[in-house]
């Protein structure tokens, strides 16, 4: 199938997305979309795939120019998308979540469940996908959640795969894994339209790249181009993916915990961590997603109790106290899920940018919150982070994925603090944005916060941390400088004790 996109125009009040651009994805082809935060990729593909009505433009498939009156139009035309934020429904099973607003309802109007299995398991074995159609989505990791919609899709005879920024939550075995079914679909004749940031990626499997930038179509690249020239495409001028810093000016311990652990139904989630951090230094924790990264973060934020061991900022104790306090205490910190624990959908930006801080003198308290003081405060951070946004008073989930992400971290990084927690900073973020994200954390440390990043990205850990330290099922198992070789950090993320991997590398 021959898909062509020209001229399409999407406007949002006084704001162009989408302006004029023209897209050619050729049959069996995997086009990359690349482009900085707030380019406009998700609004073209949600204009693609019949959510969005456009402006101006059209949409051809094999020449003939049709009309989406909504999605169940595009999937008709044979459009398949898998969103940014994927949206299956946690109690379904894989079978009932395919078979959800698609055909193969039986005779009393109910989803045909066997009908879906069959599906499910005949789709599964052609891909190689593992997949069992009676599974709970709620159950599956995030990498197999992402495969059920790609078999929701395939299963409605896709021949127009869109795929936006599906490596984001991926572990990186997740992700070679979903480059190798990329690569598989495309053998078969689906063609692909891969939207992410990650470079490397593009340059993997990319047959084709179109470069977006505030809207527009500013070029298309090959994907024998170097990183940094998809860079200085994509942000307009040349980005450096290191970070320059000096040694650690270290202090005081600023963030400690103490033989923490935390039993849940049974399972060690974390095993008796104990860790400093001293005031002006960064510590990188380390490891493959799911082992015990995200219960830390819980601790730390006092989202969950731990059951043996404690938490302490400078001197103090605050393993009794409660989120609120502790960020009175000079917490900051940025979540993992931005969307669950970051942001209130629903405000504005501006009134997200001053969550937790409603009682700040400084926006005039209660009920008198002074507008004009909330307002000027987020234009300023809105100017400082480069958060693309048209007016602060719009409601923060009309930002783009990686913008919502600026405004969380604008937020966090614009108090006083001791202590610094960040999981996964960057995730989302283009190119630039990464550049700019990591300057400021380094700034923090040298205004002597202790910080504590939590993050999957090796690159992102050896950039920032001044130790690593690598967590395996739920323990550390070793804190290491980081001029520590990548291969040693493999082994110790699979669970070797540091002085074996240092012999087994050296052999
Ligand atoms: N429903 C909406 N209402 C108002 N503005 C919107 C809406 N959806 C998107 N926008 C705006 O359109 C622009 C493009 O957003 P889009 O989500 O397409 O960016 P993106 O290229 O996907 O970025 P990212 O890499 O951060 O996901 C942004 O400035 C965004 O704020
Ligand atoms: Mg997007």
């Amino acid at each position: 199938m021959l898909l062509e996109l020209r001229g399409i125009t999407k406007v949002f009040g006084s704001l162009v997305a989408n302006d004029h651009i023209d897209v050619t994805v050729e049959p069996g082809q995997i086009h990359a979309l690349l482009g900085e935060n707030g380019a406009g990729k998700s609004t073209l593909m949600n204009v693609l795939y019949g959510l969005y009505d456009p402006d101006d433009g059209e949409i051809l498939i094999d020449g003939r120019p049709v009309t989406f009156k909504g999605p169940g139009d595009a999937v008709a035309a044979g459009i398949g998308m898998v969103h940014q934020h994927f949206m299956l429904v946690p109690v379904f099973t894989v079978a009932e979540s395919v078979a959800l607003g698609y055909e193969p309802v039986g005779k009393a109007g109910v989803i045909d469940a066997k009908a879906a299995a069959a599906k499910v398991r005949e789709i599964s074995e052609r891909f190689g996908f593992d997949v069992d159609p009676n599974a709970y989505i709620e159950d599956l990791p995030v990498g197999v959640q992402q495969r059920v919609e790609i078999i929701k899709a395939l299963s409605r005879d896709a021949k127009v795969l869109i795929l936006d920024e599906p490596t984001a939550v991926l572990t990186p075995q997740e992700t070679d894994e979903l480059i190798a079914i990329m690569r598989d679909l495309k053998a078969a004749g689906t063609s692909i339209v891969f939207i992410t940031h990650k470079l490397r990626e593009v340059r993997e499997v990319a047959d084709t790249i179109t470069v977006i930038r505030r809207g527009k179509v500013v070029g298309t690249a090959e994907p024998t181009a170097s990183e940094s020239e998809l860079a200085g495409l994509m942000v307009g001028h040349s980005v450096s993916l290191t970070v320059a810093k000096d040694a650690p000016r270290l202090g005081d311990v600023g963030l400690e915990l103490k033989g923490i652990s935390l039993v849940d139904e049974g399972n060690t989630l974390l095993d008796d961590v104990s860790l400093q951090v001293r005031s002006g230094e960064i510590v990188g924790v380390a490891g493959v997603q799911g082992n015990g990264q995200t219960e830390l973060a819980d601790v730390l934020l006092g989202l969950r109790a731990p059951t043996a061991g404690s938490v302490h900022f400078g001197g103090q104790d605050v393993t009794a106290l409660g989120v609120h306090r502790r960020i009175d205490a000079g917490l900051g910190f940025v979540p993992e899920d931005r969307s669950t624990d970051g942001m209130v959908a629903a405000f504005s930006v501006a009134e997200n940018l001053i969550l937790d801080r409603f009682d700040d003198p400084a926006f005039g308290s209660g009920p008198s919150i002074s507008p004009t003081k909330v307002r000027n405060h987020a234009e300023q951070l809105r100017d400082e982070f480069d958060v693309r946004v048209t007016d602060v008073a719009d409601p923060i989930s009309t930002l783009s994925g990686g913008n919502q992400q600026k405004a969380i971290l604008a937020r966090e990084l614009s108090r006083q603090l001791k202590v610094l927690v960040a999981s996964q900073p960057t995730r989302g973020l283009d190119v630039g944005s990464i550049e700019f994200v990591h300057k400021r954390i380094v700034a923090e440390r040298d205004n002597d916060t202790a910080v504590l990043i939590i993050s999957s990205e090796l690159d992102e850990i050896y950039s920032l941390s001044d130790r690593i330290a690598v967590m395996y099922r739920g323990r550390i198992v070793g804190i290491v400088p980081p001029d520590t070789p990548r291969d040693v950090l493999g082994l110790m993320m699979a669970g070797v004790p540091l002085d074996q991997a240092r012999a087994q590398e050296e052999n």
